[in-house]
């Protein structure tokens, strides 16, 4: 794809990635991604921000072939798939300066082995003159790295956000181009990347308040031409109190849970409580991710493998540790045949939760009449915890 104009003197000069399904060696990318680099040329100086990842070196590369010069290649973010083409950029273009936060120089020299001579780094709140327009740095760490900065264009009202505000999405769209369809990308891109970061997302999205933006130009998927849009998702999965959801991911062996998981689902949905089950033989982790921004309360069914639970179920309570969701409620339901401490395993798993452990319901072999009574017991307990705060 060639570069892109978004205003006259601003383009995207990235590399859309159609092919990728793995991020990080972790994260599924069904809808591929794109790497956003975007060029400002101002009446005295040229500006890049951002590049892309090594990989797509040759299309960036492409679109900088008719750009003599660039004052200064503006890094956001030092995760390689933004700043992994910074060495080749900088020798292609000797006299420009690496510009940063102090925490990105460490992390750049770290991983790139830039030069220290290359470097300038910025305080927040620092502008920088290209003549006729003004980029300023505002530090937002935390998302996704400590060093993590935006940057601001103030005459075109343009924030350039970096990781914030993505989406792993490749399209020939420049834009976002119907709302709808963007949510879910995005949404799934704010459980992988964003919401063990929530807290300090919440600062950064109350300072953003005081800036006009037009544009939100983010370093992965799509621009968007209406930031309200993302700018209101963003607020509601940061803000809002979580949904009278459960999330019930589970693994089964030879049935027992299988049965539990599916009495326990079948009680909450007549009582009203929405569930989303993930049968972890075969699910999507993003999917489980993005289920867990809203979800108020996490159960997990596992069977007891070598006394433990099932590495699938461990997997799940792991990541939804580092993931940080605002569960307010956990439970563990499941089964072993002569032994089994696979609450307590499950239980050392998830420290970063701050929720309630509700009384788990694990039985030996299959379920009886009385594992059916605790699992409706286990039901009507989060009916009413929900209730009581009151989630919807
Ligand atoms: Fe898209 Fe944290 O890198």
């Amino acid at each position: 794809m060639r570069a892109r104009q978004i205003k006259p003197g601003v383009q995207w000069v990235g590399a859309v990635d159609w092919d990728r399904r793995l991020f990080d060696a972790l994260i599924p990318l069904p809808d591929g991604t794109s790497y956003n680099a975007y060029l400002v040329q101002g009446s005295e100086k040229v500006a890049l921000i951002d590049s892309v990842d090594p990989e797509m070196w040759d299309l960036l590369v492409a679109h900088l072939e008719d750009v003599p010069v660039i004052d200064y290649l503006i890094a956001n973010h030092g995760e390689q798939d933004h700043s992994g083409s910074i060495p080749r950029v900088l020798d292609k273009y000797p006299d420009a300066r690496l510009v940063t936060t102090p925490k990105g120089k460490d992390i750049l020299m770290a991983l790139l082995h830039v030069p220290d001579e290359r470097f300038v780094t910025v305080g927040d709140g620092e502008t920088l003159s290209l003549g006729d327009r003004t980029l300023e740095f505002i530090h937002a760490p935390w998302v996704h790295w400590p060093e993590t900065m935006l940057t601001y264009l103030a005459e075109e009202r343009i924030l350039f956000s970096g990781d914030l505000f993505g989406s792993h999405l490749a399209t020939s769209d420049l834009f976002v181009a119907d709302d709808g369809q963007a949510y879910e990308p995005s949404k799934r891109y704010f459980a992988e990347i964003m919401m063990p970061f929530r807290t300090s997302i919440e600062k950064h999205l109350k300072r953003l308040e005081g800036y006009e933006i037009d544009i939100i130009a983010p370093s992965h998927g799509p621009l968007h031409a209406r930031p309200c849009f993302i700018m209101e998702a963003y607020r509601s999965w940061v803000f809002d109190p979580p949904k009278n959801t459960v999330v019930l991911p589970y693994v089964s062996m030879h049935g027992s849970t299988q049965k539990m998981v599916n009495y326990l689902v079948e009680v909450l949905v007549a009582e009203g409580v929405a569930v989303k089950q993930f049968n972890l033989a075969d699910t999507d982790a993003g999917k489980l991710a993005m289920a867990l921004v809203d979800a108020a309360t996490l159960v997990i069914g596992t069977p007891t493998v070598l006394v433990g639970p099932h590495p699938a179920a461990a997997y799940a309570a792991f990541l939804t540790n580092a993931l940080r969701p605002g569960l307010r409620f956990v439970s563990i339901i499941g089964s072993y045949g002569w032994g089994s401490k696979a609450v307590e395993q499950l239980k050392g798993m998830i420290p970063n939760l701050k929720a309630e452990l509700l009384d788990p319901v694990i039985v030996k072999g299959l379920p009886v009449e009385d594992d059916y009574r605790a699992l409706d017991s286990l039901a009507r307990t989060i009916v009413e915890k929900h209730k009581e705060h009151g989630f919807a």
